[in-house]
């Protein structure tokens, strides 16, 4: 094996729930060089959602190539690899050919229903809460992982055999990177396996009685480690090998984590195809009477977790996707911020996007897409608006659930994501909060959180003291609107919601 010498860059991963980007980072966190390729998003069914792992494996392999060749870097300068990802999306595969038996099953994909329901009658959508702080529902992996086994002919035989894994997107990553079918490393981080309904918060490990409710065997399942160590080499010939991989985080976690949010009481808010806000709650596990999970932050080598309460909202960024392509009304996303200024405000409507039913604080998977307050005065202008603030009301949701579990009023709200490049909707969402909305330098929060993790384990950065000395403000949001007019609005979307509920049958 190599010796590895200590360089100045970390390479990191961002599985992404619509693309997958590589960033190398220098020692300053600044951002040296991105690649990223978006991978095809499969809707067999309505609330179905699926991606090719293997399309996903080959994008990763192009993006981590390209963006060394951007960087002009080779593998001897890259101190550590991390590696961030969509969380709770399901990938099981065959260990000796290395081929996945099914498409992913997406953290949105709603097709486990049935199964929620049927465990949900028999002790409560609450029954699991105790051990894995999170609420039956079919965004975690376990119902999904289930499903494959129920659904893929041969599959529960193969996989008591010992012959098939299971991963969320990391996993899959990390396998393939240090050599899949010629020996490749089978792990996942608490914070993913957190993710999961199979992971008991205390010990950290798997439960074996959660196992057994669902029908998983242990065997397909990869070992739990931390945050921030080495776990093992890269394996790519003549484009990466042998560099340590030395960080894994959930992408919310390590968004929380590159905002160097590391102590209790710090947050942030991330805009992407959904948005997660996640306060750290410090070693201590805290339960949310309001709707919001618990969840482990991060866990840095032997020390202990930290964990978090998260308020997660399923389509925020993803709905100014379906604006462009169900709707057509812009051409590209970030065209969104141009039609809605072009309005004044959003002439009553409210669009309320629950196309995965409702997540947090509400947890309603009977709830559909509404958009109401329509009148004939209502344009697409008003319409894109409309969605906008979505995002906006919806952070509000989340942000009062987290006030009534803690007791304590946000001073701020720190955010980061590729939505936050949109000054109008940060601006909204400082006036729907009553509080300033920070931007940070660097919003690619996520990739860097996996690079702090896998740089601290690695000897690049001495401690969190040297990370949170790179913290940076951009700009800042100060609330604008009057108060009563802030929350006159917030009725009327309350009011909205309420219209989506209900209405699965
Ligand atoms: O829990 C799902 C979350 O991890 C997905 O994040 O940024 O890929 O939409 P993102």
């Amino acid at each position: 094996e190599k010796e590895t010498t200590l360089s100045d860059h970390v390479l990191a991963i961002d599985q992404g729930t619509t693309s997958t980007r590589a960033i190398v980072f220098d020692r300053e966190g600044a951002v040296v060089a991105v690649s990223q390729r978006e991978h095809e998003q499969i809707f067999p069914r309505a609330g179905w959602v699926e991606h090719d792992p293997v399309e996903i494996w080959t994008s990763a392999e192009w993006v981590i190539s390209s963006c060394l060749t951007r960087a002009r870097i080779t593998a001897s300068d890259v101190a550590a690899i991390g590696v961030t990802n969509q969380r709770e999306t399901a990938i099981v595969w065959e260990k000796r050919t290395g081929r996945p038996v099914h498409n992913a099953v997406v953290w949105q994909d709603t097709r486990t229903q049935p199964r929620i329901d049927a465990m949900a009658a028999d002790g409560g959508a609450d029954r699991f809460a105790d051990t894995t702080g999170l609420p039956l529902a079919t965004y975690f992996s376990a119902s999904k992982v289930a499903w494959i086994l129920d659904n893929v002919p041969g599959a529960r035989a193969a996989a008591e055999a010992g012959e098939l894994m299971f991963g969320t997107p990391d996993t899959w990553i990390v396998w393939n990177l240090t050599g899949g079918t010629r020996g490749g490393i089978h792990v996942t981080d608490v914070t993913n396996a957190s993710r999961t309904l199979l992971m008991d918060l205390r010990t950290l490990d798997w439960s074996d009685e959660l196992l057994a409710v669902w029908g998983i065997p242990r065997a397909m399942m990869p070992e739990i480690r931390s945050s921030s160590e080495v776990v093992g080499h890269s394996q790519l010939p003549s484009v990466l090998d042998g560099v340590p991989i030395a960080g894994i985080l959930g992408d919310q976690q390590a968004a929380t984590f590159g905002q160097a949010a590391f102590d209790a009481g710090e947050s942030k808010n991330t805009y992407g195809t959904g948005n997660f806000l996640l306060v750290n709650t410090g070693t201590e596990i805290v339960r949310s009477p309001s709707g919001l999970i618990t969840t482990v932050g991060y866990r840095l080598g032997d020390e202990p977790a930290h964990y978090a309460l998260e308020g997660s909202i399923a389509v925020t960024g993803s709905l100014v996707q379906w604006l462009r392509d169900n709707l057509g009304i812009i051409q590209r996303s970030e065209d969104v911020e141009t039609l809605a200024s072009s309005v004044d405000d959003n002439g009553g409507a409210y669009f309320v996007p629950a196309f995965s039913g409702l997540f947090a604080p509400y947890w309603r998977p009977d709830a559909r897409g509404a958009l109401v307050g329509l009148t004939r005065y209502v344009n697409k202008a008003h319409i894109a608006r409309a969605a906008l603030e979505s995002t906006a009301f919806q952070t509000r949701d989340v942000i009062d659930a987290v006030v009534a579990d803690t007791g304590r009023a946000l001073e701020e709200l720190r955010v980061d994501g590729g939505m936050t490049r949109d000054d109008l909707l940060m601006q909204f969402q400082a006036d729907i909060l009553g509080i300033p909305v920070v931007r940070p330098e660097v919003v690619e929060t996520t990739a860097l959180g996996a690079a702090y993790a896998a740089g601290l384990a690695t000897g690049v950065w001495r401690d969190l003291d040297e990370l949170r000395a790179h913290w940076r403000e951009d700009a800042r949001f100060e609330p604008r609107m009057p108060s009563d007019e802030r929350e006159r609005r917030y009725r009327q979307w309350r009011k909205a919601v309420s219209k989506s509920l209900d209405w699965v049958d």
